[in-house]
């Protein structure tokens, strides 16, 4: 994988360092952004993630992410994001990489709505002028550093993009070219629930063209998607 694919060397804030935030991580520093890390717990507890497995990562405590981020990443298990320091958020890219999943998160009822994606339910309880995206919580993490390709690469498989106000989208679009996929901007956060678990996207590893095929569900599949939600 070569560098920077946009040129501009980015902040890039992580919320979360189990699986999925660490993956990203490394991502983005192979592509030569600055990375800042969080937990809920101290800044000195995450160093030890940072020295094993992040060479370059800043570990740092989460209320201090905004201070150093253009972006915020929030990989932590669903069921914790009403208790994050959003406060900081207002005005941030945040990119939502989350995912509902009950056997893990358990139920949440605020999130048994068929008919709105996770990420309209957290907008919706977060500050509002925080500029949600949805991309990255439909690969799994050892895809993520395993199918990194460089642009243009014959097998580079694409990932969706979502959200709401177009500038972010775009400047993540930006982003998930870095890190090594097909930016797919698959329009508003409504649209995002067709990159939740049991859709056809879903873990998906797709060429653009395919993606973007796969993006048009037919009323039958999107009904077996519902049916086969965790
Ligand atoms: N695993 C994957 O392949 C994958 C891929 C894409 C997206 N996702 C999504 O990404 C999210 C995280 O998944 P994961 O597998 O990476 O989980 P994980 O391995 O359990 O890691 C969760 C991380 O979040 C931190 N965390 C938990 N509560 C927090 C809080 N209140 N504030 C700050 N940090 C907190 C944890 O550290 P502390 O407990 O020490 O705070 C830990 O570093 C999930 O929503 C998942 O659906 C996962």
């Amino acid at each position: 994988m070569s560098g920077d694919a946009s040129g501009d060397v980015r902040s890039i804030g992580i919320i979360g360092a189990g699986t999925a935030g660490v993956a990203i991580a490394r991502r983005a520093l192979a592509a030569g952004h600055r990375v800042h890390i969080a937990t809920s717990g101290p800044a000195r507890r995450t160093g030890l993630v940072t020295r094993v497995l992040l060479t370059g990562a800043v570990p740092v405590n989460a209320e201090e992410l905004p201070a150093v981020s253009d972006v915020i990443f929030v990989c932590v298990p669903l069921r914790h994001w009403r208790t994050l320091p959003t406060d900081g958020w207002q005005g941030r890219i945040v990119v939502d990489a989350m995912n509902y999943w009950p056997p893990v998160d358990g139920v949440l009822p605020e999130f048994e709505h068929a008919d709105l994606s996770t990420s309209e339910v957290v907008r919706a309880g977060w500050p509002s002028s925080i500029r949600l995206v949805k991309t990255l919580n439909h690969i799994g993490y050892h895809d993520i550093e395993e199918r990194a390709r460089p642009a243009g690469a014959p097998d580079r498989i694409a990932l969706g993009v979502a959200g709401d106000d177009r500038a972010a989208v775009a400047t993540m679009a930006a982003i998930v070219d870095d890190l090594g996929f097909d930016p797919v901007d698959i329009g508003p956060l409504a649209v995002g629930a067709a990159l939740e678990p049991a859709r056809e996207l879903f873990g998906a590893l797709l060429g653009r063209d395919d993606f973007r095929a796969a993006l048009q569900e037919t009323p039958e599949q999107l009904a077996a998607s519902r049916a086969r939600r965790p």
